[in-house]
């Protein structure tokens, strides 16, 4: 192995850079191997200026820093590129292109960290040829076929210092403060953040909650001398009978933009329980930032573990974190069911034994 590619797609997590790195060493110090850094996901490959020679230099501690030194791109999907043609916007099929361009630059494989969407994309190409090892990232730990991608670790560090920040100017003001955490349809932020930081309501994607029942919660907790409480909103949740609630309607090159939803409850809250609300939405904060020590943990074992397979002529595969080792599986198995909370799982047993309201 001579030559081989990485880049980085979808939204960027904390982890990417370690990724990054420990690819890098190992493709050097292993096997003697070149890595070429393609910069804004599958763009680099379309545009000038795309790429970056990685040499163990360039990559020396950049393990602690958040964010991707190649560049992060959520709508960089050759096989629907969005081009001008006449004065026009159009969306375009340029997957042959960036095959053709794999070919010409040399690169015996291509490493891709990215989320199921750019995983997908990754599958699609191995399908045309192209020599793939995919490596599972996202805060939103929704990526099938691995018990971890890494990211999640430090979004839900993040969520927990919130929650707990929220308690003390909850209990100060005697307030119901309800934080917004991310996730896209998964909940596992926020069941494992309001668990770990004691919230009194989780509502979460798998779990479609009554709008009566946790007002019947509030209204519990203050008839027992609970003045302030702790709901925690997954961005995905939705009550039932009623829908999502995003904030941006998808445009056709990007997904819908979820945000808004624990608004919403707050408001109904106000309103049935005649309590004071506050709402915070924690956004882009537990996606930015240092990663925590076990997402640098992870990201490095997988980067290492990613430049193995690739010299062991493993391609169309992820590397994958099961049972506390690293191991993989082929990208079609999974993608093929994307993760979600097990509802018949400890954490939601456990969040039931403990009293904490899921709005079911
Ligand atoms: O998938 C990661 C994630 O952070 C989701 O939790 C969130 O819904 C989305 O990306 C936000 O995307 P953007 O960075 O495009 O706002």
């Amino acid at each position: 192995m001579r030559k081989i590619g990485i880049l980085t797609g979808g939204g960027d997590a904390p982890g990417l850079n370690a990724v990054i790195r420990a690819a890098v060493l190992t493709a050097q110090r292993q096997y003697g191997c070149e890595v070429v850094g393609i910069r804004s996901g599958f763009d680099g490959l379309l545009k000038p200026n795309g790429l970056v020679e990685l040499s163990p230099a360039v990559v020396e501690d950049i393990h602690d820093k958040g964010g991707t030194i190649l560049g992060a791109a959520n709508r960089g999907n050759p096989f629907a590129r969005m081009v001008m043609r006449d004065g026009e916007e159009v969306v375009e099929d340029a997957s042959q292109e960036v095959v053709a361009r794999i070919a010409e630059l040399g690169l015996e494989a291509l490493i891709v960290a990215g989320g199921d969407g750019t995983l997908a994309i990754a599958r699609d190409l191995a399908q045309m040829g192209v020599r793939v090892v995919g490596v599972p990232k996202t805060i939103d730990n929704d990526v099938g076929g691995t018990e971890m991608t890494f990211g999640f670790d430090t979004a839900l560090n993040i969520a927990v210092e919130a929650i707990d920040r929220l308690h003390t100017t909850a209990e100060s003001h005697q307030r119901v403060m309800l934080l917004e955490v991310m996730g896209r349809d998964a909940g596992f932020i926020g069941l494992h953040a309001g668990l770990s930081a004691g919230a009194d309501i989780i509502l979460i994607p798998e779990i479609p909650f009554s709008y009566q029942l946790i007002a019947d919660e509030i209204r519990s907790r203050l008839e027992r001398g609970y003045p302030e409480g702790l709901v925690v909103v997954s961005e995905g949740a939705r009550p039932l009978d009623g829908e999502q609630v995003f904030s941006r309607a998808a445009d056709g090159l990007a997904l819908p933009r979820l945000g808004g939803i624990a608004q919403q409850a707050a408001a109904w809250l106000e309103q049935e329980c005649r309590v004071e609300t506050r709402t915070t939405v924690l956004g882009h904060i537990q996606r930015g930032g240092t990663p925590t020590a076990f997402d640098r943990w992870l990201a490095t074992r997988y980067g290492a573990a990613a430049v193995r397979l690739a010299a062991s002529g493993s391609f169309g595969r992820m590397v994958s974190y099961q049972g506390g080792r690293i191991t993989d599986v082929p990208l079609e198995e999974a993608l093929a069911h994307p993760k979600r909370v097990d509802l018949q799982g400890d954490a939601v047993q456990t969040a039931r034994d403990i009293g904490i309201c899921l709005g079911d």
